[in-house]
């Protein structure tokens, strides 16, 4: 029996191993070999054990990083906002389209009236619009229907995107997005039914890897997203949260003391917030689509984040009235651009701290002995590059387990 399934000869590697600075890149001819769909040795090639290999490909000094893993999005939908953006470049502001019965709830009318079939072929050319950038993993939330019927209908939805498309989805119940019509005035009724109906049914079913919700003045408090934590750690599933985006809501130092994976957004975190997060290990998951889109100015506290030593994860958090963004490239030039990240910051925030914002970093988002051999094959010079260019196809190949998944 040969030792490896696939041998990757005369390749530039940026590892983005935490053990190593910053690529941790392995440089002058680097050797991956791949078993089981794992990697099973990599480094340079000069030290590469004697072994035989069913396959063997010599790449000509072509960079390789960790598949893309897009840890923030909202990609199954129904209709678009496409109105809505153009009141907004007419000075109607995201909340007082909210307030007047459309944002987030226009959304979720024209999900609420579309099919699974409907929901699937709109959602499909967006998640392979990532595939074709270098994305082997998507995060796909619920929270446009606000129904039980309708939440369930998206996570299915999202579970066969990840069984019928290129990409991996890890699927995050997202009930807590806004108070339906149903429960107009009562916020903490709709709580109620999200804690005693919708989370154990989701749960029961397995449909949900995470739970999120939106601590917000247009959406939940606080103290009722904690009531939803609560449920879903009984329910022994993992938190994060949409925390301090349009307001200091406390947002991050709530999800600090749920132990989220993640917190969300962040543009309007105190530097108490920062120290919750970091005491918390808590992912910072930076959205600029949506700091874009909103015309935000208020930028998120990335400095006391670098300081603080909170891993920072970017993310296209694609949605239609936010963040109509279908391209985790353009997320990691708006981060480099208007946060101010380094492209390594950039290119570790779409790898291994979106693979640490999913708790899936014990699997993939670097390149070590044992991880899912998900890698991005690149046309590029640097790996800089991924940060700099936009709007410029440069993947060579996307392997998914050790497989061509994109070529
Ligand atoms: O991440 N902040 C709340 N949720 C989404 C927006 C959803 C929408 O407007 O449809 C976001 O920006
Ligand atoms: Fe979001």
């Amino acid at each position: 029996m040969a030792d490896w399934d696939l041998l990757l000869t005369d390749t530039r590697l940026a590892t983005m191993n935490p053990a190593l600075p910053g690529y941790g890149a392995i440089e002058g001819a680097a050797a991956i070999a791949i078993r089981d769909g794992r990697i099973a040795w990599l480094g340079k090639q000069s030290e590469l054990p004697r072994g035989d290999a069913l396959a063997h490909r010599s790449l000509g000094g072509c960079w390789i990083t960790p598949a893309l893993i897009d840890c923030h999005t909202h990609i199954v939908f129904g209709g678009d906002r496409a109105e809505e953006f153009e009141q907004r470049l007419g000075g109607a502001s995201y909340e007082d389209i909210a307030r007047a019965g459309g944002g987030i709830m226009s959304t979720v009318r024209a999900t609420r009236s579309a099919t699974a079939d409907e929901l699937f072929a709109a959602a499909l050319p967006r998640v392979e619009a990532l595939a074709s950038e270098g994305v082997a993993t998507v995060e796909i939330k619920s929270g446009y229907g606000l129904d039980m019927d309708t939440e369930i209908r998206m996570l299915e939805v999202a579970r066969r995107l990840g069984d019928e498309s290129s990409v991996d989805v890890r699927t995050t119940l997202l009930a807590a997005h806004t108070v339906p019509p149903e429960y107009k005035n009562d916020a903490d009724g709709y709580i109620a039914f999200i804690c005693d109906e919708i989370l154990p049914r989701v749960a029961q079913r397995g449909l949900a890897d995470a739970v999120d919700a939106y601590c917000e003045s247009i959406a939940f408090s606080a103290s009722q997203v904690a009531t939803v934590f609560d449920k879903a750690a009984a329910l022994g599933l993992p938190v994060k949260l949409h925390a301090d985006q349009l307001s200091n809501c406390g947002g991050a130092a709530l999800a600090a003391r749920y132990k989220a994976l993640s917190a969300d957004h962040l543009e309007y975190t105190t530097p108490a917030g920062v120290d919750a997060l970091s005491a918390a290990s808590s992912v910072a998951v930076l959205l600029p689509g949506a700091f874009l889109t909103l015309s935000e100015t208020q930028l998120p506290p990335i400095a006391a984040f670098r300081g603080k030593g909170v891993p920072m994860a970017v993310a296209t958090d694609c949605n239609p009235g936010t963040s109509p963004i279908c391209s985790l490239r353009t997320a990691m030039m708006l981060a480099a651009r208007l946060f101010k990240l380094t492209p390594c910051e950039c290119l570790a925030g779409v790898t291994r701290e979106a693979a640490r914002a999913l708790g899936l970093l014990d699997d993939r988002g670097t390149l070590e002995i044992g991880k899912r051999a998900d890698l991005a094959l690149w046309n590029i010079g640097h790996p800089r590059d991924l940060a700099y260019w936009f709007g410029t196809p440069q993947l060579a190949e996307r392997m998914t387990s050790g497989h061509t998944t994109r070529s």
